[in-house]
């Protein structure tokens, strides 16, 4: 990429100097190269600034002047964020050391001493014009790729989304028509975690990132049962032990997947490692009677012990091939009848404040309203 063709065609320079004949010189200098804008005096030129809305490409800035100084035109100038990245060269008869460098101190890019030579004044300008045009370009690339991230990350998420709802709902029920357990789940797992963010037990876990993860996750806790088969998964009655250690290997499989998942992908993120801890240990018992491990209190992972009362609420609530669904009390009942024998006794005494609102969520994504 040349540098060369990123300067606008004809760009516009900007010269303030109170004295006609520099005016003159300098405009007749630059007018076969630029379009040439010009104003006698710094007021006259702040003025012209705050009402056009074009701005010029680059200003050619006299110190000494009446009125306000050269100096103080370009405090002015840096002030306005319309004009501020404009390149300034200071242009004038001074060429004391000092005010050079305030010059530039004050945020000029350079400075020309006059008389002025005709060829270092235009060499000059068009280094600057070119170094502002690359600044340009590489801000705006970066604005636009950074919209561009946000698009495709927005995207990503949408098909994310989307492939869980299919992939689980097909996993849960060999059903690839429903979508709403997922969501009903999420939503429980999000109001639990919410209510326990300020628990001293809890709090240091769950982080707002934690939360909004959680509620990514959630819908992976049972994608194990993609590999339990139908004879077992869809049996229209109570599972013989034997089945139902079958069944209990959703978990194992539900972890083994993931982590396959993770290894294709080949990095870690954090929404899959939770994912993998609640498909593991959302079957994990308060009193360490559940499995596959048979984890006891703290040891049981939090996530873990968030699912368990959300998915236990949702399955009681929801007709099975192999049961009827409860009432939203039965299931509310049962639910505090495993406070510190099923469930953690403070997730359980968070569910018991937030019963309304996981009925609520029950009725918003009930699995009569279809998508
Ligand atoms: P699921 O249907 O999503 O149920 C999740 C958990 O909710 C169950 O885990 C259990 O803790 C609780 N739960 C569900 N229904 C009831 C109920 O009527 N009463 C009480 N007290 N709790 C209930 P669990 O038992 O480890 O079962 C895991 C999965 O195994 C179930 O997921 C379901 O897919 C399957 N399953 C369990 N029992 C049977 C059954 O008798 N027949 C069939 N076909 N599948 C079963
Ligand atoms: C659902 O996926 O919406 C719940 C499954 C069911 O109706 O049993
Ligand atoms: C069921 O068999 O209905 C679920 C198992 C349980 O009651 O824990
Ligand atoms: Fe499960």
């Amino acid at each position: 990429m040349s540098a060369e063709i990123l300067v606008p065609e004809k760009a516009t320079i900007f010269i303030v100097d109170d004295t006609p004949e520099n005016l003159t010189l300098v405009s007749t200098l630059l007018k076969p190269f630029y379009r040439v804008k010009v104003a006698t005096s710094g007021e006259k030129a702040l003025v012209y600034f705050a009402q056009h809305e074009a701005v010029p490409d680059l200003i050619l800035l006299d110190i000494v002047m009446p009125g306000l100084s050269g100096f103080d035109v370009i405090v002015e100038l840096k002030k306005n964020s319309k004009i501020r990245d404009i390149p300034v060269i200071f242009l004038t008869a001074m060429s004391r050391v000092e005010d050079e460098k305030k010059g530039l101190e004050l945020g000029a890019v350079d400075y020309i001493t006059k008389p002025i030579s005709p060829s270092v004044v235009l060499a000059r300008i068009k280094t600057h014009l070119q170094n502002k045009a690359v600044a340009d370009f590489l801000r705006d690339k970066n604005e636009y790729l950074e919209a561009e991230i946000a698009k495709r990350t927005e995207e990503i998420s949408a098909i994310q989304y989307v492939t869980i709802f299919a992939l689980t709902s097909l996993a849960e029920t060999r059903d690839s028509d429903t979508g709403n357990h997922i969501r009903r789940t999420q939503h429980y797992v999000k109001a639990l975690a919410k209510a326990l963010q300020t628990h001293p037990r809890f709090a240091p876990y769950l982080s707002d990132t934690m939360i909004e993860t959680l509620f990514k996750s959630a819908p992976l806790h049972d994608i194990g049962k993609v590999g339990i088969p139908d004879a077992i998964l869809l049996k229209p009655a109570k599972l013989t032990p034997e089945e139902f250690e079958i069944m209990k290997s959703h978990t194992t499989l539900g972890k083994k997947a993931i982590e396959h998942a993770e290894e294709q992908l080949g990095m870690s993120v954090a929404f899959l490692e939770v994912a993998k801890e609640i498909a593991y240990s959302h079957h994990e018992k308060w009193d360490g009677s559940g499995y596959p491990l048979g984890l006891k209190g703290d040891e049981i992972p939090i996530c873990g012990r968030l699912m368990a009362v959300a998915d236990v609420y949702d399955a009681l609530i929801t007709k099975r091939v192999y049961k009827e669904g409860f009432s939203h009390e039965k299931a509310v009942a049962i639910i505090l009848e495993g406070r510190g024998t099923h469930f953690d006794p403070d997730v359980t005494d968070a569910f018991r404040a937030l019963q309304e609102t996981f009925h609520e969520i029950a009725m918003r994504f009930s699995d009569s309203q279809r998508l």
